[in-house]
């Protein structure tokens, strides 16, 4: 297959041209490099420079009549609490540069495209594990453009035929566990990172958001997911629509949740280091518990993880953090 990669130079988007790779196919990224890195592009792969928000930009992938098999968009903000104060660049990049994106994938004919959508299209958690059934009652701007472009798609798939599949990202984590991904991310506020920024002594120490939760051990618990394990899911998805030639909604979790504190634990003996950490108030919007039924995805197509042990997840980050840090 032919696959354009859309944010294909990013955090999870390099993660996932990687496996299209590692499988055989063939990969054009098409990325405005704002938070993916050109560090992050393969020899093996062709390159677009470009943005989603430009229509134009989007034709030049198309350039030389160049055909796609399939497309997998990942191009998008995703600082969930920026999006609360900062509504019109979210609605502007996620909204309209998606839909610059479906209109040229229906109009170059490309008949399917995996799409990075997030639990955060759920909002609070009703019940745990939390299935595709959950209600999606976002809780913030950020999720709500991507339940917004679930439906959207759901429309260019009924009036166009372009197949989707929605994947439901729970907490993404890790880096390449064969070191293969070398730009890491900048600006970076997600646990993980900022545990191993505090490792590597690039910050001082790490806050614990809130230590009164009715959690096992008093802090919030997630279910962090490996991005190796968030790619393969995006290649097996493309295979399964070429199987089924319709159009799914999975989330992709590991089913259970690890805390605040079994991370910071961990981090301290996967890197030998000290690990400074304070314990404050909570973080305001924070649920207490959020983990995935993964059920649907894994009865679809066989997918699990295998990557997504903390130490793996852990590990394989502070591997990233020692090699790649600073280039
Ligand atoms: C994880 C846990 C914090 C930093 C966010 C988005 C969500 C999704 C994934 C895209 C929480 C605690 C964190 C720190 C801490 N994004 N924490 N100290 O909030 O679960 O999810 O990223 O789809 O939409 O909201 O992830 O990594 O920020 O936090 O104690 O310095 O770590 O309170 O319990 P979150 P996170």
């Amino acid at each position: 297959m032919h696959v354009l990669i859309i944010g294909g130079a990013g955090y999870i988007g390099s993660h996932v041209a990687r496996e299209f790779l590692d499988q055989g196919h063939r990969v054009t990224v098409f990325d405005n490099l704002s938070s993916g890195r050109r560090e992050n592009l393969f020899p093996e792969a062709a390159f677009v420079e470009g943005d989603i928000r430009v229509a134009s930009d989007i034709e030049r992938a198309f350039a030389d009549s160049a055909r796609y098999d399939g497309a997998v968009h990942l191009a998008a903000l995703k600082a969930a609490g920026v999006s609360m104060t900062d509504p019109g660049s979210f609605a502007t990049t996620n909204l309209s540069g998606t839909i610059n994106v479906l209109n040229a994938l229906v109009q170059h004919g490309v008949p399917r495209l995996v799409f990075s959508s997030s639990a955060a299209v759920y909002g609070e958690p009703k019940h745990v594990p939390m299935d595709e059934t959950h209600p999606t009652e976002p809780e913030n701007f950020y999720g709500y453009t991507k339940l917004e472009i679930e439906g959207l798609m759901a429309w260019y798939d009924r009036l166009k035929g372009l197949r989707f599949t929605a994947l439901r990202y729970f907490n993404a984590a890790g880096y390449d566990v064969n070191g293969r991904i070398t730009g890491l991310e900048k600006g970076v506020t997600n646990l993980v990172p900022v545990l191993m920024e505090v490792a590597a002594g690039l910050r001082d120490g790490v806050q614990v958001f809130g230590t009164d939760y009715d959690t096992p051990d008093g802090s919030c618990v997630r279910d962090y997911i490996h991005v190796n394990d968030l790619a393969t899911a995006h290649v097996q998805s493309m295979d399964h629509m070429v199987t089924t030639d319709a159009s799914h909604v999975f989330n992709v979790g590991t089913g259970s949740g690890a805390s605040v504190l079994e991370m910071l634990a961990t981090t301290r003996r996967v890197t030998g280091r000290e690990v400074p950490a304070t314990m404050v108030d909570r973080r305001p919007g924070d649920p207490s518990m959020v983990y995935a039924s993964s059920e649907k995805i894994h009865a679809a197509f066989g997918w699990a993880p295998q990557n997504s042990d903390m130490s793996t997840i852990l590990d394989s980050t502070w591997n990233a953090y020692q090699v790649h840090h600073g280039s």
